[in-house]
């Protein structure tokens, strides 16, 4: 032995002897002697080949039971960190490769957070305290305390068969669309479903019109597809459809509610869309977000249901009528774009959790999903009027005017106002609010002035409050 191996062992003795367990810690003993035993090995300070003491002689040094250090020392051996060689001992693995030691949580990134609530006049937010909690755990219980054969066998990987029946009558009551369950696909949401739809139905540099404004996610998600997005402001009656590229080959729309200014879609601008979509062969993508809060007058049918010649694909979500922690949401494909969807499903895997899907089915099928649409009906139509009342002192700087529809207010800004809507915006989230620049939903020049005040998922005092800060902002900036 060298003289530096000599001391390496030596220093490897007293390393040993000076290990230190913590008895008051959760961590059981055996467990913390192996992963000091390991960090000696790994730093290099427990050399190739040095001999440990016997298990017996460690116990009595580190005062612990023999099966600790017995436990430690197998467990190493396991491991291939130490080698037992009969008769002889056991001693320091000779063909360990010095790698680096094992990678630990970095130490300098900030804890979690602890979820906060969402700021008042977030958009999208619906009346979380609302959801139908007891309903909801019932029918999970139901479905998972014994679940059915069908729950554990190979996931359909275009979702759960019953809850792909309650979309489709869903969607025949509340939307006047026909479909078959078989064309409903479940995703994780409408993000996902224009991530497949991006995917399967498109190639790289594909022009694909949208509206401008526009969802963020959406163009999001065609833009990192490679689509090339064609965006045509919105006017007073929604897209303007004669300006749609001859060569597109899909667009996507809000017709029942052009997001997020809520302009609804006339019906020659629809049967103009669809001709058009029909001549180019292009596919028609619509986002039906928030239709079935409508508060006068008759929503007019979705899109889809006019679809004679199969080119709409139509994406629906829980997010807004249920929860966005949910993350369900679904798709109707007309029969040729199933199989290509099905193809991208298949590829990437299906994100949808299985857990929520039967419980969603029971609650939609016998009517929980309906009263609970109903009641949120009402009490976003009481706090659109609280709201609007709310923001009456600002009348000089906001356009605040009731909407039939949805769950948040657009409103204008006018020229009295001191601010620019991204200024308003930092502001109000600094004081703690969630209000939005309207022209942040804008892709072109010359974006309109103005702020999206989200009332759905916040009660008449909160949003109280809240316009009594909006109002500090604008008066005193
Ligand atoms: C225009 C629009 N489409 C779709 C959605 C739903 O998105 P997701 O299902 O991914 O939560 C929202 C929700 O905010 C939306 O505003």
């Amino acid at each position: 032995m060298t003289r530096s191996e000599q001391f390496s062992h030596t220093s490897f003795q007293a390393a040993l002897v000076s290990l230190s367990l913590d008895r008051a810690s959760a961590l059981p003993l055996h467990q913390q002697l192996t992963e000091a035993l390991r960090d000696l090995v790994l730093s290099g300070r427990a050399p190739a080949g040095a001999r440990l003491p016997s298990s017996r002689q460690l116990a009595q040094e580190l005062s612990v039971s023999r099966v600790t250090t017995l436990t430690a020392l197998e467990q190493l051996v396991a491991e291939g960190y130490l080698e037992t060689r009969r008769g002889a001992g056991t001693f320091v693995a000779h063909d360990l490769p010095r790698a680096a030691p094992a990678v630990g949580a970095p130490a300098d990134l900030p804890a979690p957070q602890p979820p906060q609530p969402y700021a008042p006049l977030s958009p999208a937010i619906p009346d979380l305290a609302g959801f139908p909690h007891a309903d909801w755990a019932r029918h999970l219980e139901r479905a998972w305390r014994a679940p059915e054969p069908g729950l554990l066998a190979r996931p359909d990987p275009l979702g759960w068969p019953p809850l792909r029946a309650a979309i489709a009558a869903h969607l025949e009551g509340w939307r006047g669309l026909r479909c078959a369950p078989a064309q409903v696909i479940i995703t994780s949401g409408a993000s996902e479903s224009f991530d497949l739809i991006a995917r399967a139905l498109f190639a790289p540099g594909d022009t694909v019109a949208i509206e401008d404004p526009a969802f963020p996610p959406m163009r999001h998600a065609l833009t990192r597809a490679g689509l090339a997005l064609h965006p045509l402001r919105v006017d007073a009656e929604g897209l303007p459809v004669d300006a749609l590229p001859a060569r597109m080959r899909g667009a996507v729309v809000t017709p029942s509610r052009s997001y997020p200014l809520g302009t609804t879609l006339p019906l020659p601008r629809r049967l103009a869309l669809l001709d058009h979509a029909a001549r180019a062969g292009a596919w028609v993508i619509e986002d039906d977000y928030d239709s079935e809060f409508r508060y006068t007058g008759q929503p007019l049918p979705a899109l889809a249901s006019l679809d004679h010649a199969g080119r709409v694909i139509y994406v629906g979500s829980f997010s807004k009528t249920l929860s966005p922690a949910l993350r369900l949401g679904y798709m109707v494909a007309p029969p040729r774009a199933l199989p290509l969807l099905q193809q991208a499903i298949a590829a990437a895997g299906p994100r949808a959790s299985l857990v929520p899907q039967p419980a969603l089915a029971a609650f939609m099928a016998q009517g929980g999903f309906a009263t609970h649409l109903r009641r949120m009906r009402r009490l976003y139509a009481e706090r659109q009027r609280a709201l609007i009342h709310a923001l009456a002192p600002l009348a000089d700087l906001l356009q605040v005017a009731p909407d039939p529809a949805g769950m948040h207010l657009v409103c204008p800004l006018t020229p009295a106002c001191p601010l620019g809507d991204h200024d308003i915006a930092r502001r109000a989230a600094r004081a703690g609010l969630g209000l939005r620049a309207l022209s942040a939903y804008f892709d072109g020049p010359e974006a309109p002035q103005g702020l999206v005040l989200g009332y759905a998922g916040f009660n008449a005092d909160t949003l109280r409050d809240a316009a009594a800060t909006l109002a500090a902002i604008l008066r005193h900036p």
